[in-house]
C-alpha cells in the first residue's frame, strides 16, 4: 500500500470514530495530561497541536497561549472539534507530513499519540522542526513496540497476518530526535495496562477511536468466527486473578528544543 493510501485510510478511520472517540479515549486522555509539566509558561505564544483530533487538548493549549492551531488529517474529526470546541482555534486539514505553515512559525508544536501513525517519520519530525522557531519545544507522546502485546500474541496463535500495527521501538525514535537543529531534553517511558471485560471490549474500544486500520493486514473486512474464538480463548493466558482482560500500550513521551541556526 503506498504512504498516501495508507494515510488516507487512517484519516478514514479516525473520520468515522470522530463522534464516539470522546467517550473512549481515556488512554489518549492520560497521556496528553502526562504532557502538561513541559508546556511553556509564557502565554504570547503560538501553539500546534499536531493531530488533533476532536480538539479536547487542543482547547486546553487555547486556554493557555495566545494563538492555537488545531491540524488533523481527517476532515470529520476536525468538524467535530469546529463544533465543539473554543472558537478562537483556527483549524487546519493537513497531513503532517506537509505541515502548511511558514518556515520558523510556531512557539510550541503539541502532538499527542498521533506519530506512531506516521511511517516513516523522519520526515514528520522535519517537519515539526522547519516550523518551530530555533528555542520552539517539540512536545509529543507516542507508543511503542510492545503495545498491545497480549492481543499480538493471541493473534499469532490463529494465523500469520497482521492485527496490530507496527509500533518502533524506543531505540528507532530516539535517534530521530536528536540532530543539529534540534535536542532531545527529557523523556518518560511508562507502562499503562488498561482493563477490559472482554476481547470484544478492546475490539470495540479500538473501533471507536478509530484506532483501528493495520496498513500491513492482508485480510480485509472482520475475521471469521472461528478464528476470532480461538484467539480470544488465546488472549484467555493473560487474565488477571479478578477476570479483567489487561491490554498494555507503552507510552514514550518527550519534548525537544529546536536549536538556533
Ligand atoms: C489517536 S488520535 C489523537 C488525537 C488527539 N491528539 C488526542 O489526544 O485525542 C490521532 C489523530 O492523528 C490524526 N492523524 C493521523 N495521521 C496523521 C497525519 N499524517 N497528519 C495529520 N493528522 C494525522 C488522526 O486523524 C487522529 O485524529
Amino acid at each position: 500500500m503506498s504512504e498516501k493510501t495508507n494515510r488516507f485510510k487512517i484519516a478514514k478511520s479516525f473520520g468515522s470514530a470522530s463522534s464516539s472517540y470522546d467517550t473512549s479515549a481515556r488512554l489518549q486522555r492520560y497521556c496528553g495530561k502526562h504532557l502538561m509539566p513541559w508546556l511553556p509558561n509564557r502565554n504570547d505564544l503560538t501553539a500546534l497541536d499536531l493531530g488533533a483530533g476532536t480538539g479536547f487538548f487542543t482547547e486546553l493549549l487555547a486556554s493557555r497561549y495566545q494563538q492555537v492551531i488545531g491540524l488533523d488529517i481527517s476532515k470529520k474529526m476536525l468538524n467535530y472539534a469546529k463544533d465543539n470546541r473554543d472558537n478562537t482555534i483556527y483549524w487546519l486539514e493537513a497531513d503532517a507530513y506537509k505541515i502548511p505553515l511558514q518556515d520558523k512559525s510556531i512557539d510550541l508544536v503539541y502532538s499527542n499519540l498521533m506519530i506512531q501513525w506516521c511511517d516513516p517519520l523522519d520526515l514528520v519530525l522535519d517537519e515539526v522542526m522547519r516550523v518551530l522557531k530555533p528555542g520552539g519545544l517539540f512536545v509529543f507522546s507516542t507508543l511503542i513496540d510492545g503495545t498491545l502485546f497480549e492481543l499480538k500474541s493471541a493473534w499469532a496463535q490463529v494465523d500469520n497476518d497482521q492485527h496490530v500495527i507496527d509500533f518502533k521501538p524506543e531505540c528507532e525514535i530516539r535517534p530521530l530526535l536528536s540532530g543539529p537543529d534540534r535536542k532531545l531534553l527529557d523523556t518518560k517511558q511508562q507502562d499503562v495496562i488498561l482493563e477490559y471485560e472482554n476481547v470484544l471490549h478492546l475490539a470495540h474500544e479500538l473501533k471507536s477511536l478509530g484506532a483501528n486500520h493495520v496498513p500491513k493486514k492482508r485480510a480485509k473486512g472482520l475475521a471469521g468466527k472461528d478464528k476470532w474464538q480461538r484467539m480470544t480463548k488465546s488472549y484467555q493466558d493473560f487474565i488477571e486473578p479478578s477476570g479483567i482482560y489487561p491490554a498494555t500500550y507503552k507510552a514514550f513521551s518527550g519534548v525537544v528544543v529546536k536549536l538556533s541556526d
